[in-house]
């Protein structure tokens, strides 16, 4: 059984997130999406939140799950038996940190391989700090994000100025 982990923040999914999940969806037997509970006071949704969003949009994948985690990745793939981790690849910009955190995985968890997927090309100038300048400004994301996802995404920066 090959089961892989797609880490991330997911604050929030963008189509870029969801293509790597569909692709890896199909590479392997079971992917796990794990969405960092980092307790960081600018997230745009907490990790419960970001976790029944991802839930909705993947109902279709029978062998993706979605489940929040704490504190480092290698103690949740040991949880989880699993020995893989993905990670979408924009740019060259990405490349540098993604490789030190593979490298520091497998120092770590040496069992523990990372796997790189090529952005989709209409995805790779995308990210999630990208929707929410765009969305701060009451900006058009329809293009970044799915559309059943933009009312909470503007109802949360409605709220942030009250
Ligand atoms: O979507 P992001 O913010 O680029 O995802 C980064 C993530 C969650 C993959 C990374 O920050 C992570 O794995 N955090 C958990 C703590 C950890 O294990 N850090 C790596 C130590 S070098």
């Amino acid at each position: 059984m090959k089961r892989a982990i797609y880490p991330g923040s997911f604050d929030p999914v963008t189509f870029g997130h969801l293509d790597i999940i569909k692709r890896s969806a199909e590479m392997f037997d079971e992917i796990i999406v794990g969405v960092l509970n980092n307790s960081q006071k600018n997230s745009l949704f907490n990790a419960d939140v970001r976790v029944t969003i991802l839930k909705d949009l993947l109902t279709d994948f029978d062998n993706v799950k979605v489940e929040a985690f704490d504190g480092l990745l290698v103690d949740f793939a040991k949880k989880k038996d699993a020995n893989i981790i993905v990670r979408g690849l924009r740019a060259v910009t990405d490349f540098e940190y993604e490789l030190q955190i593979a490298q520091t995985n497998k120092v770590q968890m040496p069992t523990l391989d990372t796997v790189f997927l090529v952005t989709d090309l209409n995805y790779s100038y995308l990210s999630s700090s990208i929707v929410k300048e765009f969305a701060s400004y009451g900006g058009d994301i329809s293009k970044f994000v799915p559309a059943s996802i933009i009312p909470l995404i503007e109802a949360a920066y409605k709220e942030k100025e009250n």
